[in-house]
């Protein structure tokens, strides 16, 4: 921020967001222009103090446990898409899925996160006797499931079998950007339709975009910003793009530390109470990218559960930690993180706070 005006137009933005959560579309855009590091310490620290008054100090966990590395989509970011021949595919069988589940139990977690590609093999039987196996082991927990694109009738079931959360990113507000990510195949419309349908049957909702992937530019994390403020997520994560050599974005840069840190302040002031994860992406840009993202208002860590034999195969992009065998024990390692940056994990399920009653804007 180098100019005076500047720094008055960040600071009216600022005043503005913190106190009535919202901002219009060229103000985001204004406010993501105006990025610099005295700027960014601004947003954190009134993004911590909103969280603050929500969580306190807690930091929720969520257990990860990547099912199935076989994708019928072909997103140009995504090594794990249909076309990268390369990709060592795997699939975990109902045995051992359930067996991360319980040893994720008795490791403290309460909130299981089953994720794949879209792989034909989960039909609707498949995942909704999956879901209901691990309901009964572990009647206490929170079944979140991310899975992709699916109909309304399968998305019903699933929350009938005893599905409460889904995470679909929407990947980018922006229906331009959208087509140049991924295939003709795939549509923005539908995307928005599963969004639409996971709430109506009420899911707590989690959606969320890259940053920093290409052809991205402020205007349309603007457009991102203003779709978080308008849908009202219940979890919103967000990661900077990470190419994966072979994928068609090979040969284009990382997103940044700052950039996702700045929105993730920016989000937090949008919706106080959202459960916001500080991802896997940002720990692998840079070694404590997942601590700054805690420090600049997210309040969640999702490690990973999955069998250390098939970890380096969910291979989104490269360079993704906790794929080493040195990685088997995640939450140990993200338990002294949390606190070496004055934060502790909850042992709980982590649902979304409602608004104190004493809640004020900061
Ligand atoms: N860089 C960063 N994030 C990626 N994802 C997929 N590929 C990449 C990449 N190259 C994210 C997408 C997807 C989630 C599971 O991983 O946002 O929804
Ligand atoms: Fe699998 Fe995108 S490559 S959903």
């Amino acid at each position: 921020m180098p100019e005076e005006q500047d720094t008055g137009d960040f600071m009216r933005l600022l005043d503005k967001l913190a106190g009535t959560h919202a901002l219009e579309l060229e103000e985001y855009e204004l406010l993501l222009d105006c990025l610099s590091p005295e700027s960014a310490r601004a947003l954190a620290q009134r993004a911590v103090a909103q969280r603050k008054q929500v969580y306190g100090n807690a930091v929720f966990t969520r257990g990860l446990i990547e099912v199935s590395s076989y994708c019928k989509n072909d997103c140009l970011y995504c090594g794990i898409r249909k076309s990268n021949s390369g990709a060592r595919r795997y699939r975990l069988t109902a045995e051992e899925i359930v067996s991360c589940a319980d040893a994720g139990y008795e490791l403290g977690f309460r909130t299981f996160v089953l994720q794949g590609g879209e792989d034909p093999f989960f039909t609707d039987k498949v995942l909704s006797e999956l879901v209901s196996r691990i309901r009964e082991a572990h009647p206490d927990c929170a079944i979140t499931l991310s899975f992709g694109e699916r109909s309304r009738k399968s998305y019903e079931l699933l929350y009938r079998a005893g599905a409460e959360r889904y995470l679909l990113r929407h990947e980018t507000a922006s229906p331009d950007l959208y087509r140049r990510w991924h295939p003709e195949s795939m549509s923005f419309d539908n995307r928005m339709r599963c969004l639409g349908d996971l709430r109506e049957i009420g899911y707590a909702v989690g959606v969320g975009f890259i940053v920093g992937a290409p052809f991205q530019a402020n205007a349309d994390l603007a457009r991102d910003l203003k779709f978080i403020e308008r849908f009202g997520p219940d979890m919103c994560g967000i990661g900077p793009f990470v190419p994966h050599h072979a994928t068609p974005f090979a040969g284009f840069a990382a997103g940044t530390v700052e950039l996702t840190c700045y929105l993730l302040s920016a989000i937090r002031l949008i919706a106080p109470n959202v459960l916001l994860p500080a991802t896997t992406a940002l720990g692998t840009i840079a070694p404590d990218g997942r601590e700054q993202g805690i420090l600049a208002g997210a309040n969640v860590v999702m490690p990973n559960l999955s069998p250390v034999v098939h970890r380096r195969d969910y291979d989104l992009y490269d360079g993704k930690i906790c794929t080493g065998e040195e990685a088997a024990e995640c939450r140990g390692c993200l338990g002294a993180r949390m606190l070496s940056v004055g934060y502790e994990l909850a042992i709980d399920r982590g649902d979304k706070a409602p608004l104190p009653a004493d809640f004020k804007s900061v």
